[in-house]
């Protein structure tokens, strides 16, 4: 679908005039203000409704080699715009996307010395606000070495906050901290907040190429700076020419849904660059031999208990044609995984089988029985040794028909082991990079150009957050960058009850996550439960979207289930549309989602450790049908505590648009839902 763009500019106003510039939303409730105070600091306001949200915060930066661009400006241009167009996603939680905004670029510049200009380019949305720098191309004779930048975010209401820390020792994978916006320390984005008037508010980041990462670091009351990822260089960031900074991102909105449904950082993105890549990219599900390994029955190194073997590959390609999953997940077959692979990496070769794994035989029988293999590049964060053998680990991939490959970054914050950026080819010495340094960034976009070169979608574990890029590479499928379903094996409720229904409202805001679901066992290492029903593993597929949903559990305890096995092989991975129907942040959250290919909805989600009823409305449903609804929900009494956390309650019946029903969440559980319309 071609997308309807209108853009209105007006020229540059005289200098002399110019005294603060306004901007305003669509429906005029949010107004961004932009100015300098008495020293010339710039700086923005957000107010909605007339209430102040982001009180005057300022903009700048610092730099190894050049005066701070920080006081002495003066406004000095403002050109404006709008947009009001619609366009279509590949796949997603909802085909068509609404880009509505009024822009404004204002241009300050230095009073004195080398009288620098410093552009901000402001977009304002009905649901939110974004905004970034635009160095021109003689910015310090066209070399930019950014020390910090100096972003502040001044939160005006009191209020609640869900976060993560930044610049921590585990990158992302934490559970989440609740407490007042006043007592965050340094935080990753998304970072979300609710507003003690029920406002609710999410910071995040668009579109960050060639850039570092920013971390949401208070440094006082309710002030808050972006704290650039650090690099091995000395400078935070290192650009050449002319360049757009990665935009700001605030969405803002009445309720936790609207916070949900906003497509904020997605309209901030550029548009499709791969082109249509449906031939070699549709969004499936998948099993794989993992769970084995992350339980530690399996290993990925050599010895008795060797995960990826020729038999058991086949077994998993049998079941997977046997059950209609499109790809198996084959981790632990390449040379590198004895010894410590963790945050070293130097023995991995993507190219080379152990020898109890025939990996043309088993790409050759997948093939045979109409099933893909899903790729899985290790690193150990060694980002030297993967980018040397990407193009022939890419290779040997598109020769063997693999279209999706999941890369891994393990490697503690920091960890990240490259070659010295100043001497890359050939490379000489290592140096060590953040997770989300401006390094790292250039590299998974080179992994994704590459593979997608080679018609292969990427799906990286330990990566750097996801910020809309999507949009542009649609092959970035997914990503993990929070605490997966992992951490249920290797601690007695590890994740936690509260977990799940957090992540729908801060770490998914930022894009589709490989979590994993579909334990259905409920048991990790050594026994570990679950701090989840039975109901919620199929839950989670509604609540945490990625266009690849696993079914992570072993073969053998997914065919134990018939009855949410069969359900996992329905549930789609590809939305014509999603709303949250009921859920607040961190408690719990069930969405109505329309299958993108059939006239089916799903309705479920997942709860915290509270049980409680939750009503929903079926106001979504055709009005014209009746729908056979199969309910998958906790069995009465049930609760993560105890073995009641196996059972489970079915129920069929009849729905019709505008129908009410209640259902009972348990303490840790879920709900899901398939609606199907009776024939006519
Ligand atoms: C951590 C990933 O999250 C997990 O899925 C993977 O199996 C291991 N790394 C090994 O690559
Ligand atoms: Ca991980």
């Amino acid at each position: 679908m071609r997308a309807l763009l209108l853009v209105a500019l007006s020229g540059a106003a005289p200098a002399a005039l110019l005294a603060q510039e306004r901007v305003s939303s669509p429906d005029g409730r949010i107004t961004v203000t932009a100015n300098t105070d008495g020293e010339g600091v710039p700086y923005y306001e957000i107010s909605r409704d007339g209430q102040v949200l982001i009180a005057p915060s300022q903009l700048g930066f610092l730099f190894t080699d050049a005066d701070p661009m920080r006081r002495n400006f003066a406004l000095s241009g403002v050109e404006r715009g709008s947009a009001d167009a619609r366009w279509e996603q590949p796949w997603g939680e909802r085909r068509f996307v609404t880009d509505r905004h009024n822009a404004m670029t204002v241009t300050f510049r230095e009073k004195g010395g080398a009288q620098r200009s410093l552009a901000v380019q402001f977009r304002v949305f009905d649901d939110g606000v974004g905004f970034r720098y635009d160095f021109p191309e003689n910015t310090n004779g066209g070399l930019v070495n950014i020390a910090e930048e100096l972003t502040e975010f001044v939160v005006a209401p009191k209020g609640t906050a869900w976060w993560i820390q930044g610049g921590d020792w585990n990158r992302y994978e934490y559970l989440y901290q609740k407490t007042d916006i006043g007592s965050v320390s340094t935080a990753h984005t998304p970072i979300t907040m609710r507003l003690d008037d029920g406002t609710h508010l999410s910071f995040h980041e668009a579109a960050l190429v060639d850039y570092a990462g920013y971390w949401f670091k208070r440094f006082d009351g309710q002030r808050f700076r972006t704290h650039l990822s650090p690099s091995s260089r000395g400078p935070k960031v290192v650009r050449r020419g002319g360049f757009v900074t990665p935009w700001r991102a605030i969405r803002i909105a009445d309720s936790a849904a609207g916070l949900v449904e906003s497509d904020l950082e997605l309209n901030l993105n550029e548009p499709n660059r791969l082109g249509d890549i449906s031939s070699w990219f549709r969004p499936q599900k998948y099993i794989g031999i993992w769970w084995g390994m992350i339980r530690g029955d399996w290993t990925w190194a050599q010895g008795p208990r060797h995960g990826a073997t020729t038999a058991r590959a086949k077994q998993y390609i049998d079941f997977a044609a046997r059950h209609g999953f499109a790809g198996v997940l084959i981790e632990g077959w390449n040379i590198g995984w004895d010894g410590n692979w963790f945050g070293n990496g130097r023995e991995y070769s993507f190219t080379q089988p152990y020898p109890d794994f025939d990996l043309e035989q088993v790409a050759a029988y997948a093939r045979s029985r109409g099933v893909q293999l899903v790729g899985h590049h290790e690193t150990g964060g060694n980002i030297a040794n993967y980018e040397k053998q990407l193009d022939d680990a890419l290779a040997l991939y598109d020769r063997l028909n693999v279209r999706v490959v999941k890369t891994g970054y393990v490697a503690d914050a920091g960890g990240i082991i490259a070659c010295n950026a100043d001497a890359a080819d050939p490379c000489r010495g290592e140096v060590f990079e953040w997770h989300d340094g401006q390094r790292q960034v250039q590299h998974h976009l080179r992994v994704v150009e590459a593979a997608a070169r080679h018609r292969i979608a990427i799906n990286p574990h330990e990566p750097v957050k996801d910020t809309g890029l999507r949009r542009t590479y649609p092959s970035w499928v997914a990503r993990e960058g929070a605490r997966g379903q992992e951490y249920n094996a290797w601690s007695r409720f590890g994740n936690g009850p509260d977990h799940d229904p957090t992540l729908v409202y801060t770490r998914m805001l930022a894009g589709p996550m490989d979590y994993t679901p579909g334990v259905l066992s409920l048991v990790g290492d050594r026994g570990m439960p679950f701090s989840s029903t039975l109901a919620k593993q199929l839950g989670l597929y509604l609540a945490i979207y990625s266009p690849i949903q696993m079914a992570a559990d072993f073969i053998e305890n997914l065919e134990a289930h018939p009855r949410e096995l069969a359900f996992i092989k329905q549930v789609p991975a590809d939305w014509e549309d999603s709303r949250l129907v009921a859920g607040e942040v961190g408690d719990y959250a069930i969405f109505a989602r329309k299958d993108r290919n059939s006239a089916d909805w799903y309705v479920g989600g997942v709860n915290d450790a509270t049980r409680r009823d939750v009503t929903v409305q079926f106001a979504f449903l055709d009005p014209r049908r009746t729908y056979e609804a199969t309910v998958f929900k906790d069995a009465p009494g049930a609760t993560y505590e105890n073995e009641s956390r196996h059972t489970i309650a079915y129920e069929t019946i009849t729905l019709r648009a505008g129908d009410t029903r209640t259902f009972e969440l348990a303490p840790g559980g879920g709900l899901a839902i398939r609606l199907t319309p009776e024939r006519r």
